[in-house]
């Protein structure tokens, strides 16, 4: 077993550990059986729970010190905890976004979206009882019960623009829609939010999409801008956001979007809530590539 396998607590892949595949994109774990009349085999509407056995360690990297934990399927999640300060309004942007990201990656495969899969994670109360450090004790013993996980891609390196394998231009401008579709303020130079693994580009942490959710969603605002777009890390590499736009918008349907909030446990979306993102995010996708404004302003900070 390497030092970094026994450091990090994770099985060796091949003996017990049938958690994260190292050959991506496929996944070893069965997925649950199901109808799914979404193209490339994504099918949304099952969620898999998974029961945290273990608490590795902490991801200091992070400004919400995500949990990695090893879990009853013998696979290793970072989890995303209920109990920290961003609270489960980030655990919903974090479901809602990644989940339509991998349906936008499976309906369009050739693009290499990617993102890891998102489970739900049962902790035990008893976990926090087992962890000295208070610091790590509190959040874990105040998000005791459901959580959101990813997927551990071990020895994943953080992108760097400068640097590494580099996304085609095609892929960044999805990257760069998705992210102005869903006003995500979180991938930036400063923090990309993307991890190279086998040398393809994986998106992670999006916590951060929606943010006006934090105010309260109001579709009649859905349509306003969203000048963070010119900070996103892969607007240099980008190809037409216009044309990532013809290519992804029309996937992006009622149905579709329901099937992902439905996804989102209810006790995390007061009152509507379900309802208005639906309808907001409708909203802002409402019309064709020319009278959008979030994929004119995209286009627009790209040429600049
Ligand atoms: N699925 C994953 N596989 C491997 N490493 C991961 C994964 N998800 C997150 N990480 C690592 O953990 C770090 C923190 O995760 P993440 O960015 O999701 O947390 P955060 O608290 O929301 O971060 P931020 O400071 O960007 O708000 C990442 O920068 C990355 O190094
Ligand atoms: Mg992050």
């Amino acid at each position: 077993m390497s030092e970094w396998l026994k450091e990090t607590g994770c099985k060796p892949v091949g003996s017990a550990y049938a958690g994260s595949n190292p050959a991506p994109p496929t996944s070893r774990r069965p997925r649950p059986a199901g109808p799914s009349s979404f193209p490339g085999g994504y099918a949304p509407r099952v969620l898999r729970t998974v029961r945290a056995t273990r608490y590795v360690s902490p991801l200091r990297e992070g400004g919400s010190v995500p949990a990695l934990v090893e879990a009853d399927d013998d696979g290793l999640y970072v989890v995303k905890l209920a109990g920290a300060a961003q609270g489960t309004k980030a655990l919903v942007a974090e479901l809602v976004v990644g989940e339509l990201a991998r349906a936008l990656g499976a309906a369009e495969p050739d693009l290499g979206l990617l993102v890891p899969e998102l489970v739900l994670v049962d902790l035990p109360i008893e976990l926090s009882h087992a962890e000295p450090d208070p610091e790590i004790q509190d959040p874990l013993a105040a998000s005791a019960g459901r959580n959101v996980g990813l997927d551990f891609l071990p020895r994943a390196l953080p992108y760097t623009p400068a640097s590494g394998s580099q996304p085609d231009a095609d892929l960044a401008a999805a990257i760069v829609w998705l992210d102005a579709f869903v006003e995500n303020v979180d991938r930036t130079p400063r923090n990309p939010n993307l991890l190279t693994w086998h040398d393809r580009l994986w998106l992670i942490d999006h916590g951060a999409g929606m943010y006006r959710q934090h105010a309260g969603l109001d579709p009649a605002k859905a349509r306003g801008r969203f000048a963070a777009i010119r900070d996103h890390v892969l607007l240099p590499r980008a190809s037409s956001i216009a044309a990532a736009d013809e290519r992804l918008a029309p996937h992006v349907d009622e149905a579709l979007l329901r099937r992902i909030v439905g996804r989102v446990p209810t006790d995390w979306l007061d009152g509507d809530a379900a309802e208005l993102m639906v309808t907001d995010l409708l909203a802002r996708r409402a019309g064709d590539a020319a009278s959008r404004t979030f994929v004119e302003e995209a286009e627009r900070a790209r040429v600049a």
